[in-house]
């Protein structure tokens, strides 16, 4: 009986993700220079490693908030549907909003709250993506700054996962299924 299993090969060192993570943080406390605070938002899960280290490289006030959208499940293909299944603690109108997310596929996801986030009127709103697939989009989406433009593979780690594992890898791996006899 044959039974698919997967291995994960790494795609993105640890190192190589710190230090593009402190050149994004760079980028993002020169556009904001001068704010009171800045609101960053991280969407759950998938983002809470990538905005645990990237606001201790900003260098401006920060407020830390969440926002929980859901378009995938554990399912592996993207629903289209995008429910917001927890929304942020504080408010944005009139702020300096950064949006942080872990991947940019269809940009369901992205759009969605990035609309739903404009019209509570921020001061500025942008997006820091650590992930890119633009083979993938299905929505004119992009993020103001991107880590890491990859090609269409299935990816995990540093926050990412696979049927909720594997989120705590400190690099981002790429899933190789195989099959054992
Ligand atoms: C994943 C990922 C992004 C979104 C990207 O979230 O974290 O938020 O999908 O896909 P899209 O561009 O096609 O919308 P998921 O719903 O799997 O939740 P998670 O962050 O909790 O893993």
């Amino acid at each position: 009986m044959t039974k698919r299993s997967y291995e994960i090969d790494q795609m993105i060192s640890a190192k190589a993700i710190a230090a593009r993570v402190e050149d994004l943080a760079r980028e993002i406390t020169a556009h904001y220079e001068g704010t009171e605070k800045l609101v960053v938002v991280g969407l759950l899960r998938g983002s809470f490693i990538f905005i645990a280290d990237l606001v201790r490289e900003i260098g401006l006030p920060v407020e830390v908030d969440f926002l929980e959208a859901s378009s995938y499940g554990d399912a592996m293909q993207s629903s289209r549907e995008v429910r917001i299944l927890k929304d942020l603690r504080g408010e944005v109108a009139g702020r300096d909003v950064l949006v942080v997310e872990d991947i940019v596929d269809t940009g369901f996801t992205l759009s969605h709250v990035t609309a739903l986030l404009r019209s509570r009127g921020p001061k500025r709103l942008e997006v820091c993506a650590l992930l890119d697939k633009p083979s993938r989009r299905e929505v004119d989406m992009k993020a103001t700054w991107t880590g890491f433009t990859i090609p269409d593979e299935f990816v995990v780690g540093y926050g990412i996962d696979f049927a909720q594992s594997n989120r705590n890898l400190p690099y981002i791996g790429k899933v190789r299924f195989t099959e054992d006899t």
